[in-house]
């Protein structure tokens, strides 16, 4: 046994993906300077875009608002307001496909799709908020103009263009009258306005909205005299920053995680997010499993049925991780088809494919923390709302993830944090922002 675990360790290290080689100081180190030099303008994979939303004012009860919530996956629409307790009340909701997520779409068919799922909501409130899971350049009126799409979006048109200014187009020229306000923000942006709003007993010294889900990002609060690259800006207060964690460039990327960049629509850029989001750990996962297989680390059946596979999602990594002795799984049945051994072999690699991801996203975290100056004593910690399917459900990274946050922030670096979840935080977020701003 001891034996096959060192031939693993010895191939995980060679192709960069075994997590003990990945030292924590030197990462955030590494994080927090391309943070600072995202703050100031200089060149950096970190675009620490500002977002001109200030941490969450008094929200107003029983006004309805217009949310959108645009992800890597589904574009939900529904109305919400907040009744006398605070609590949000979400009404007409809606699931649809994000646009651009199969096919290529244009520009018009984009807009104009979203504003036919928005049918039926029209008349509910003029004032739309909209939680947009892409790197946007926010602008001061809190519109937003798409930098580029990530999470293998195709729709290159968008990339440059005004989110709200378009859509307000597209209804009206589907026959809506109301003089819609359209405001913006990031899902992690949404993710800690909607942590803070439901703070009402803790005392929390900062907030952070984390995402891993399809992609991954975060927000955190700075304040504005450290975003150097912005003029104008009141000296007293601060600001929410979309960090785009996603983009970071500096963690070494082995030959394994460069092979399957390759076969991404957006090579050489997003590689941390191409580490760690749902969108590519089954991806990854698969490169993985095919190069131990031509390392001979599989039983030759099994090698052989691992090099067919075609495609191979994060759902059914997490589907074999978790029921590993299940053949009716796509890996429970290839490895059930081998030896003993295979099983093993197939759990260990993909199981420290897992454990990587969880201290990437305790690295991106930690550094927030930081950089945020906040969560020094224990009895206000920075909270951390934190959402995705990836970080909830994919087995144990949440708890792997934790694990990181403990030793490294907590333990070493003396900051504390409390992490919470919120269904439907995106929605409550950006309800939020539109009755605020
Ligand atoms: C996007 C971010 C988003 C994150 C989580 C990334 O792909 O670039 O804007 O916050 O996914 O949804």
């Amino acid at each position: 046994m001891q034996s096959i675990k060192g031939q693993m360790n010895d191939f995980l290290t060679r192709y960069g993906i075994n997590p003990d080689r990945l030292d924590m100081e030197t990462m955030c180190h590494m994080f927090q300077e391309e943070m600072q030099r995202g703050l100031h303008g200089s060149e950096s994979s970190l675009a620490m875009l500002p977002t001109y939303l200030e941490a969450a004012r008094e929200v107003p009860r029983h006004e309805k608002v217009i949310v959108l919530d645009a992800g890597g996956t589904n574009f939900r629409v529904a109305t919400v307001y907040f009744d006398d307790a605070g609590q949000a009340v979400i009404g007409n909701f809606k699931k649809y496909p994000m646009p651009g997520i199969g096919e290529e779409v244009r520009k018009d068919e984009f807009f104009r799709v979203m504003a036919q799922y928005l049918e039926g909501n029209l008349e509910a409130s003029s004032k739309i908020g909209f939680c947009f899971s892409y790197p946007v350049d926010m602008q001061p009126d809190k519109d937003g103009r798409v930098i580029k799409f990530s999470k293998e979006i195709k729709a290159p048109e968008v990339e440059g263009e005004l989110v709200g200014e378009n859509l307000k187009k597209a209804l009206h020229q589907s026959g809506a009258t109301l003089d819609y306000r359209v405001v913006l923000l990031n899902d992690t942006a949404a993710a800690l306005l909607a942590g803070q709003a439901a703070a009402t007993e803790e005392v929390f010294d900062s907030y952070i909205g984390f995402i891993l889900g399809t992609g991954t990002n975060l927000c955190y609060i700075e304040a504005n005299t450290n975003i150097g690259k912005k003029t104008g800006l009141n000296p007293e207060g601060s600001q929410l920053i979309n960090v785009e964690s996603g983009g970071f460039g500096k963690i070494p990327q082995g030959e394994i995680d460069l092979a399957f960049d390759r076969t991404t629509g957006n090579p050489g850029v997003f590689t941390f997010e191409k580490m760690i989001s749902g969108r590519y750990l089954g991806g990854l996962g698969r490169v993985l499993l095919q190069t131990a297989a031509a390392e001979k680390l599989f039983s030759e059946r099994v090698a052989a049925s691992l090099v067919e596979l075609q495609d191979l999602s994060t759902v059914e990594i997490n589907q074999f991780l978790t029921a590993p002795f299940s053949g009716g799984t796509r890996l429970g049945a290839i490895v059930a088809s081998g030896q003993e051994q295979d099983r093993t072999v197939a759990y260990y690699i993909l199981d420290r494919l897992v454990d990587r991801a969880a201290k990437l996203s305790a690295v991106s975290i930690a550094s927030a923390v930081i950089q945020s100056g906040k969560g020094l004593a224990p009895e206000r910690p920075v909270c951390i709302l934190a959402e995705g399917s990836t970080f909830h459900h994919l087995k144990s990274l949440k708890e792997k993830t934790e694990y990181y946050l403990q030793d490294y922030l907590v333990r070493e670096k003396g900051r504390y944090y409390t992490i919470k979840t919120m269904e439907n935080a995106p929605l409550i977020g950006a309800a939020i922002a539109g009755l605020t701003n």
